[in-house]
């Protein structure tokens, strides 16, 4: 743990930046399994490296990409009711990125007059230091808790709920997509554990409308989205000591209908031996086969729903934009 106080003489805010390390075993070898699988593929995660970082910042603000833009407004217009049924004191974010959102919670939390401390939770370090330092200048008193982490196993990382206070949980930004099914239970079911009686989840969750919008948001005119979806060899090669050519991958999203989702890939546009020193393998790949990225699976109301009740939560709110793209929703914990 590290402390940083304000500069300049005055101690006007404090960050507590707690970057968990000695994960890298574990991650190397959840990718030696997906890489060499029949269906090769790479964890969203290894998206967000800093480059991958600034480049999904620039998706967020493409006109097709209308999820980050949408789940703003929502929020802006929603959070003050929210913040008033909830009452929160403290706000924990898994996968907080810029956390450009979060000062729509953190303000309606500031103007009830309950914010006393954030905790943003992140896979990318560099995205939480910046971030936290920013926020805490705009807030000051706010005490700062960043935990840099993987969600699939380090929620265990983040502080413990205060004693007499309670305790908004965001997971925003639609992330919940990137999971199967199964995943997704058990990632709503660990989020409701660091809940207790009386605190809240708050969720966004893109949904399933016309799929030609859909396919779009993933398929920009400017080419950001492949040069997001490429840049995933950049860091793994950099990561594990891969010597693959990023550019002898053409970028691929399409939907798939059976699974309500988006799909991205990396196709082979000729073979690729991409050996990988640090995790001790060759991955062959022919032309024209691909290696699975990300999925991005699209809700109905009633699916949200569902995974509250089965992680033992009570929806309390659900927002929708006009279009009936995107949704916002509460449930708490009784
Ligand atoms: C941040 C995971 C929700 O699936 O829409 C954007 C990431 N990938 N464009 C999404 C993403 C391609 C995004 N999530």
């Amino acid at each position: 743990m590290k402390a940083n106080h304000g500069e300049m003489g005055v101690r006007s805010w404090r960050l507590d930046c707690h970057v968990v390390a000695g994960d890298h075993d574990v991650a190397a070898g959840d990718l030696r399994r997906s890489l060499t699988a029949s269906t090769p593929t790479i964890s969203p995660r290894w998206f967000y490296d800093d480059a991958g970082c600034a480049l999904f910042e620039r998706i967020t603000n493409l006109p097709e990409y209308y999820q980050t833009r949408t789940e703003q407004r929502l929020l802006d217009a929603r959070m003050d009711a929210v913040v008033e049924a909830i009452r929160p004191t403290e706000l924990v974010e898994i996968g907080s990125g810029s956390a450009t959102k979060t000062r729509a919670i953190l303000g309606a939390m500031s103007r009830a007059g309950d914010l006393h401390r954030y905790i943003p939770f992140d896979i990318s370090p560099g995205a939480i230091t910046q971030s936290a330092s920013a926020l805490a200048v705009s807030y000051p008193g706010l005490r700062v808790h960043g935990v840099a982490g993987d969600f699939s196993r380090q929620l265990g990382k983040i502080p413990r709920r205060p004693a007499g206070g309670t305790r908004l949980v965001a997971f925003l930004g639609s992330t919940l997509g990137n999971l199967e099914p199964a995943q997704r239970r058990s990632m709503v079911r660990r989020l409701a554990r660091l809940l207790g009686p009386g605190d809240a989840l708050l969720m966004g969750t893109d949904l399933a409308h016309d799929t030609a919008v859909l396919v779009n948001a993933y398929n920009d005119a400017l080419g950001v989205t492949a040069e997001f979806n490429r840049n995933i060899i950049r860091h793994v090669n950099r990561a594990f000591g891969g010597d693959a050519d990023p550019d002898a991958f053409v970028h691929v999203a399409r939907w798939n209908t059976r699974a309500s989702r988006i799909e991205m890939h990396l196709r082979a546009s000729r073979a690729v031996d991409w050996n990988l020193l640090g995790l001790d393998i060759r991955v062959h790949v022919p032309e024209g086969r691909t290696i699975r990225t990300e999925i991005s699976c699209k809700f109905t109301s009633g699916e949200v729903a569902a995974l509250y009740a089965d992680a033992g939560l009570t929806p309390i709110s659900w927002d929708e934009d006009a279009l009936g793209r995107y949704a916002i929703s509460v449930a708490i914990k009784d």
